[in-house]
């Protein structure tokens, strides 16, 4: 019997050995119930009262050998595939990334080309609150209660005295209320109106309006700089017209038109055979604003102008449907 313990002590030692063991049907087959060990074992009831403690003691022997023998294996396992899935995963760092280089959306760089011209021209920037008071939107722009722009099909109204900015304007009003002149501003930014989506309508878009007061401040300095945006926005050989208009918060107003930068004035699709093209609002800022902001009207002067960016960006860019602005389709935004 000692014989046989050896033996399989030296088998199961050597089944372990073997490169792809496994370890499970080698603990079944010398250690299991129905194992070559526990046959052994079951035949020590045929052994004499000395040899059974001296048999009994190798045979455990053997057992805890193989036992440790197995879970020695084992965790050298566990380890061995630890350290292949280590290696198969490793990323290395200094590859070269294959992101794509995105682009920068056409409201943006419309915007900022924008702002790049005005700023030259001695502007400089000032954002205001998206969510305003009607006060500032409306009544301090001398647009009074009962005028139609107020109609809540126009403006978003969050209470009778809360709303969604319907123009840029009222960062005017708010800067001519904590500024003295001399003011020169340009104010863009989000602005919102209750219409329906088309190819040229979005009830969220995007205004710059600009200001500027002085003492002496005449609808010449109005010209000039409308002359220069036009001519950096649509190209040196834009000219511009005015073409009189109201709005409650300049006057005289004006319409702003640029000739057209496709065909140079002589009509076609682009100006619908018109020569011009509509591009913004403007005038001489009105006596009750520069009151209603605590500027006196008699010492003062200054003109204010506005207009929308996704009409500019359409128009420089040939874009026919303003949806295309938001809709974030890449096959539209890599052109850009
Ligand atoms: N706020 C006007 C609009 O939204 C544009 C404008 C600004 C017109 C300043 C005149 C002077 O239509």
């Amino acid at each position: 019997m000692k014989e046989m313990l050896e033996k399989i002590r030296a088998s199961a030692l050597e089944a372990l050995n073997e490169e792809n063991a496994d370890l499970e049907a080698i603990r079944i087959r010398f250690l299991g119930k129905k194992g070559e060990l526990t046959a052994v074992l079951r035949g020590m009831g045929a052994l004499s009262a000395e040899e059974r403690p001296i048999i009994g003691q190798l045979a455990n022997e053997v057992r805890a050998e193989i036992e440790k023998a197995i879970a020695e294996r084992s965790s050298a396992a566990a380890e061995k595939k630890l350290a292949e899935k280590l290696l198969s995963e490793k990323i290395d760092v200094t590859m070269p990334a294959k992101a794509e280089i995105g682009h920068i959306h056409p409201l943006t760089l419309i915007s900022r080309e924008l702002e790049d011209i005005f700023v030259g021209m001695g502007f400089s920037i000032v954002e205001g609150p998206e969510v305003e008071l009607d006060y500032y939107n409306f009544q301090a722009l001398n647009i009074p209660e009962n005028h139609p722009a107020r109609d809540t099909q126009d403006t978003f109204y969050i209470t009778d005295k809360i709303l969604l900015r319907s123009q840029t304007s009222p960062v005017q009003a708010r800067t001519m209320e904590v500024q003295k002149p001399p003011i020169r501003i340009i104010s863009p930014g989000r602005v919102y109106r209750s219409d329906a989506v088309d190819a040229t309508h979005s009830p969220l878009f995007h205004q710059l309006e600009g200001l500027v007061i002085d003492k002496n401040i005449t609808m010449g300095d109005l010209k000039g700089v409308l002359e220069i945006f036009a001519k950096e926005t649509f190209g040196e050989d834009t000219r511009i017209r005015f073409r009189p208009h109201h709005f409650p918060f300049t006057e005289p107003s004006a319409e702003v038109d640029v000739s057209c930068f496709a065909c140079g004035g002589n009509g076609c699709r682009m100006c619908k055979g018109e020569g011009w093209i509509e591009i913004l609002g403007a005038g001489m800022v009105h006596p009750n604003v520069l009151r209603n902001c605590g500027i006196d009207p008699d010492v003062y002067s200054g003109f204010a102008f506005g207009f929308g960016i996704e009409r500019i960006a359409m128009l420089k860019y040939h874009i026919d449907d303003m949806r295309l602005l938001y809709e974030n389709d890449v096959r539209f935004l890599s052109q850009f």
